[in-house]
Order: structure tokens, then sequence, then C-alpha cells
């Protein structure tokens, strides 16, 4: 049950930053105008810190982290509460929470009293923004309240809320806020536009022993790397679905590196996921974590698709499978985006028996994973124990294949 003073104090002021700002308040650069002097400043130090060299972000990471087991976690009101106030979404974050303040909570809708705004929360609609983009029919079912009082309670909410038009201005200076994670390869990295994106979801898929689980080591390592260095400046979660995180390569590949083995380490956190629903509560999970001051940068899914494939068999399962599918990539899309993360998801193949030319594998999980992957890349084996990645998908970036290779010392240009 809901503790009541945790969820009246959530105010407009806080659910903007969740459900519309917070790529903002997580990023390494300045914004001019809109945080307080102070935390200019704070971000400034920062920033300063990150450039000398590789350690003193990974010191400041591994102070950071809290070693709480993904699953001991607490109520998602008393997170929103916690996330305001933990010491690690830092003075920014506080700054940046005045910012299209409205102080509408839940219990200020029209027709909310306690038990209903404590039926809304425990269905999941925790926010202003969840309720503004519901239908009266998931309200009347989730609160036990009349569809009027529904229409009146969604209009409410999109009143209350600033829905977010953004100048181009505006969207090019969040742009260049983007972080990008290296995959070791200068010319992988180039193909892909620089590296693993944060605020989008990065895709590889191919056959097996094409390398989608050694870049997904190799990525642990190097979204711990300070920005500008190839980093992200943060710790990683690895979603397990095949059993193949290998601690002690990532121990060798960070050693290659000359970096502590022990800090990198204490910055990820593996989980094994053992069916698609336990797949899609770990994202929910992984948000709570987030909210516990976990500073996450990079969450891993390897493989997206294998429970989907085993436990949807057959024609007649297709759409629950696609549609279950479709909120599960939603959910990572939206982490990626509120928290200025970048997701990486591997994927399997499938052989189209109606190709006659050309190479005639494809992604599985259709279009719902095409469509929700921001980049998609094709990998293969190439010549002489080489790797090819192919871009498949990308916003604004060309076709193109580059060869790399996997090695002991990690992914690298060959
Ligand atoms: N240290 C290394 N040096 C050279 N090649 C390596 C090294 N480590 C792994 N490999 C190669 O990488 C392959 C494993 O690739 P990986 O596990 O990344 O494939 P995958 O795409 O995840 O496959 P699957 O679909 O089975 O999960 C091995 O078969 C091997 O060829
Ligand atoms: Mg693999």
């Amino acid at each position: 049950m809901m503790n009541l003073k945790g969820w009246r104090r959530i105010k407009m002021s806080s659910l903007d930053v969740d459900e519309q700002d917070s790529s903002d308040l997580r990023s390494t650069s300045s914004h001019k105008g809109k945080a307080s002097a102070k935390a200019e400043n704070a971000k400034a130090e920062d920033g300063k810190k990150g450039e000398k060299s590789p350690e003193p972000i990974l010191d400041e990471v591994s102070e950071k982290i809290e070693n709480k087991p993904l699953d001991k976690s607490s109520n998602a009101a008393k997170d929103t509460n916690d996330a305001n106030t933990t010491k690690n979404t830092n003075t920014t974050k506080n700054a940046n929470t005045t910012k299209n303040t409205k102080d509408i909570s839940i219990m200020d809708l029209p027709g909310v009293g306690a038990a209903t705004a404590e039926k809304l929360i425990n269905g999941g609609f925790d926010n202003l923004m969840r309720i503004a983009v519901s239908s009266p029919g998931e309200l009347v079912n989730v609160a036990g309240v009349t569809e009027m009082i529904a229409r009146k309670i969604i209009k409410a909410s999109r009143d209350g809320l600033n829905m977010g038009f953004e100048s181009g201005v505006e969207l090019l200076r969040k742009r260049k806020e983007v972080v990008k994670i290296s995959t070791g390869s200068k010319a992988f990295d180039a193909l892909i536009g620089g590296g693993i994106e944060t605020g989008a979801i990065t895709e590889c898929y191919g056959a097996y022993g094409s390398g989608k689980t050694s870049l997904a080591h190799q990525l642990v390592i190097n979204a711990q790397l300070p920005v500008g260095q190839g980093g992200a400046g943060g710790g990683v979660v690895w979603i397990d679905t095949e059993g193949t995180i290998r601690p002690e390569y990532i121990k060798q590949l960070a050693e290659a590196r000359n970096l502590d083995p022990m800090k990198i380490l204490e910055n990820f956190r593996g989980v094994r996921s053992f069916n698609s629903d336990h797949q899609m509560l770990l994202v929910e999970k992984v948000e709570e974590l987030i909210k516990q001051g976990f500073p996450l940068k990079l969450i891993i899914v390897d493989s997206l698709m294998s429970h989907y494939r085993s436990e949807f068999v057959g024609r007649g399962t297709l759409a629950d499978r696609q549609q279950r599918l479709n909120k599960h990539m939603h959910a990572l899309l939206k982490l990626a985006t509120n928290y200025s993360l970048a997701v990486y998801v591997t994927n399997q193949v499938m052989a189209r028996p109606d190709t006659f030319f050309g190479d005639p594998t494809e992604a599985i999980g259709g279009h719902i994973v095409a469509h929700t992957s921001t980049v998609r890349v094709y990998l293969r084996r190439g010549k002489k124990g080489t790797r090819v990645a192919k871009l498949v998908d990308a916003p604004a970036l060309p076709d193109g294949e580059v060869v790399f290779q996997i090695t002991d010392e990690g992914i690298k240009d060959v």
C-alpha cells in the first residue's frame, strides 16, 4: 500500500523532470539559462574533473553506488521523492526542478481524493504525464471512477502539463548533449555516427558467434570511461537472458586498458531474466535502481528476443507477442530518453526463404523491433576471423560496412 505522505509530495516540478527533462539533468554538459548559478558551477567542476583523467570519474561513480540488489526496492512514490533528494541526483537536478513548476499534484486533480489517488498510483498512473496520455477507460478500470470524472481528470492533467514543444534551436542544443560510447573500433564508431548514443536504442543483430555479446562486454568497460574519452562516465546494467555474462572477460578487458577492474565491476550490475514477463519487470526495476542513485549510463539487453521467441510459438500468438514486445521496447526507449542513457540490445536472426540474392538473414521481432531501434547494425563473420558490421538503419547516416576484430583485449580495428 502507498505511503500517503509520499505521494502527496509528487508535484508537477518533479513530474516534469521525470517525464521530460531528466535527459537535461543527467547530462554532463552545461545548460545556459536553465539552472541556477550554483548548479552551473557544480557542473563545471564535474566537467573539469572528468577532463583531467579517467580515474576521478570512476572514483566518483563507485562512491555513488549503493550496493542494493535490483529486487530490493521500495515503492515507486517513495523512490520518486528519494530521487529528488538523493545527493547523487546532485545540485543540477534540484536547480532544474524549478522549471515549469505549476505545483499540481495528483491530489489536486478534480474528483481525486485520497482513495482514488492511491488506486491511480498503485495502477501505475503515478504522474500527471501518465494520466494525461491515458484513455478514460483505463482510468475507469484502475480507479473505479465514472467516465465523466475520468475525462475531467485527464483534461486537468493535460492542462497542467507543459507538453514540451521545443524550438529547433533547443533540439539542436539537446542533440549536442548526446554522449557516444565507443565500441572500441574507430571504424565501427564512425559507421554509427561516433558510437552507441545516449537517448536511443542501438540494436546489433547477427548469427551466433557474430560478436554481439563480445561487443556488450566491451561496452561495459567503455561506458564507464569519462565523456570525451569514448565513454559516458556512468555505470552499466546488463539484462541477461542467455547466461552469457563473463565477469572474468570484463576484468581482462579492463586490465588491457589499465583500468582498475574492481571499480569497473563495482559499477556494473548483471541480472538474469528467466522469461519475457520477468524481462519486462526488470526494466521497471532498472528505473528503481536509477532512482536509488545508481549512475546508470548504459542498459544492455542480451538478447532481446530469445524469451519471446521461445514462449510465443505459432501464428496465433504473434499479435500478443508483438504487443508485449512493443511495450518492452518502449519502456526501454523511455528510460533512454528520460535518463539520457544508452540502450544496447542484441537480436537473433532468421533465414528468409524468399531471398534469392544477397544475404538471406533478417533480424527477428518484425516491425516493432525494427522501428523502435534507433540504430540497427547487422554483424557477421568476415574473412580471417574478422567481423563485419553493416549499418542497416540510422537517422541521417549513410548505410555502409566496416571490418573489426574481437581480440583478448576486446573490440579493435583490423
Ligand atoms: N579473445 C578472443 N579472440 C578472438 N576471438 C574471440 C575472442 N573471444 C571471443 N571471440 C570470438 O567471438 C565469438 C563469440 O562471439 P559472441 O559471443 O559475441 O557472439 P554472439 O553474436 O553473441 O553469438 P550468440 O548469438 O551465440 O549469442 C567466438 O566464437 C569467437 O570466435
Ligand atoms: Mg551472444
